[in-house]
């Protein structure tokens, strides 16, 4: 059948619509399962490193020890920044926005990359490094900038997330901190055809280049629908005062029919497999920091949430535990979402990776419902 001959159907938030194929995460939202390249989210959290699983969504299979070995180095060769670019960091208002500032250098990267426009895979493979490597560089020396203190160089003998935390503190983060940084980061790494995905391929399908589909992706991703959720359920937690007041909080926000951050996913109707292991993890490390008392809050409002729409499956979503995680960790609220896309450039880029494998341009229809043959009156009649 032709393009032209194909029935047309409305889907408004493209929530029927399957726009293109991909072996990259597997997602079954009824049963609860996220599988990236056919391993299990639980297992590769457990057990993987955020190397490794970008290792996998880039190359679709897991890597012998000597291939992580040479593209960890690969990585942590890439981690510095160039003297322009921690010149723009000290340049930014303090006050901006941590998603403005690293949207806008992200997309400085580009200018000072001779070969930002060459198409070959090599190039775009080469350019999604640079931005994975780059970006903890990014978003630390931008909080530090922003605090008055001297900005951290990167340490090439650390792994993304003890490096970034390196980078954000100026100290070395302990075993436990690096792993939660870690988990976190294999977590968010990819999830399907998500808002920012989505938009990263609207952008690459142009046969733009990887920087510009990089920086669509966390203009979308900064939305509190999406990745700004997680700071929301900070803001959330923060104003409830006490364990006490989580009912009536709960209870009044459906009264004015607004929603609770963390809680309900497009494709999850049943509880979000991360948010089930970042559940455990949370209590762990808010014990170990005290900050029980912000876990005992999130498990009543669970609670509350499950009693009142449960049945709905509104559960519990990635955004909700990861909140009190990077907290715990003394990570501030408005850098949660950065790090959402320092981990989600993993996944960003492994799909504009493989949807150029077999590019078509995403170009889909509107309904119009404005009016027709209206008679165009001139300024000065009007
Ligand atoms: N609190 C209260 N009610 C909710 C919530 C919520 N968090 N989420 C959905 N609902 C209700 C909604 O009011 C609607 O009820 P009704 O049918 O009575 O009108 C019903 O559930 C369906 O909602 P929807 O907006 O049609 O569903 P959607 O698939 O378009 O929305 C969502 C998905 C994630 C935008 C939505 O659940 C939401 O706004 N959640 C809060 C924000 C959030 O936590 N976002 C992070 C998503 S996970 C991480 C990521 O991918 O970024």
């Amino acid at each position: 059948m032709s393009f032209a001959m194909q029935e047309m159907h409305t889907d408004i938030g493209l929530v029927n619509t399957i726009v293109a194929r991909s072996s990259l995460s597997f997602i079954d939202g009824e049963k609860g399962i996220l599988e990236y390249v056919g391993f299990g989210i639980d297992d590769l959290a457990r057990h993987s490193t955020f190397e490794e699983t970008t290792y996998l969504l880039w190359n679709r299979r897991l890597p012998s020890r000597s291939e992580l070995s040479d593209f960890t180095a690969l990585i942590s060769s890439n981690y510095d920044l160039s003297e322009t670019m921690w010149d723009l960091i000290v340049s930014l208002p303090r006050d901006a926005n941590p998603m403005h500032a690293l949207r806008t250098l992200v997309s400085a990267l580009a200018l000072e990359d001779p070969a930002a426009d060459d198409p070959s895979e090599e190039a775009n493979t080469r350019k999604s490094l640079a931005m994975l490597a780059k970006m903890p560089a990014l978003i630390a020396g931008f909080d530090r900038h922003r605090k008055g203190l001297d900005l951290v160089r990167p340490d090439s003998d650390a792994s993304i997330a003890q490096n970034f935390l390196y980078m954000l503190n100026g100290e070395k983060p302990t075993e436990r901190m690096t792993r939660a940084m870690d988990i976190c980061l294999v977590l968010h790494a990819d999830h399907g055809f998500n808002a920012s995905t989505f938009a990263s391929l609207v952008t690459i399908s142009t046969l733009s280049d990887m920087y510009s589909a990089v920086t669509t992706a966390i203009g979308t991703l900064k939305g509190p629908l999406h990745g700004g959720a997680n700071q929301g359920v900070m803001y959330m937690l923060q104003e409830i005062e006490s364990i006490d007041s989580v009912e009536s909080y709960v209870l009044n926000k459906f009264a004015k029919k607004e929603r609770i951050m963390g809680f309900g996913h497009r494709v999850y109707k049943a509880y979000d497999p991360r948010a089930t292991y970042l559940k455990t993890f949370a209590e762990g490390i808010a014990e170990d920091t005290g900050n029980m008392a912000l876990f005992e809050k999130s498990k009543k409002i669970e609670e509350i949430m499950d009693r009142e729409v449960g049945a709905k499956g509104i559960y519990p979503n990635v955004d909700f535990y990861s909140a009190t995680t990077y907290f715990s960790l003394g990570i501030d609220l408005d850098l949660f979402t950065p790090l959402f896309a320092m981990s989600r450039v993993s996944g960003w880029t492994a799909h504009c990776l493989e949807y150029l494998q077999d590019n078509r341009l995403i170009r889909p229809r509107c309904d119009y419902i404005g009016p027709h043959e209206q008679e165009y009156v001139s300024i000065s009649q009007r």
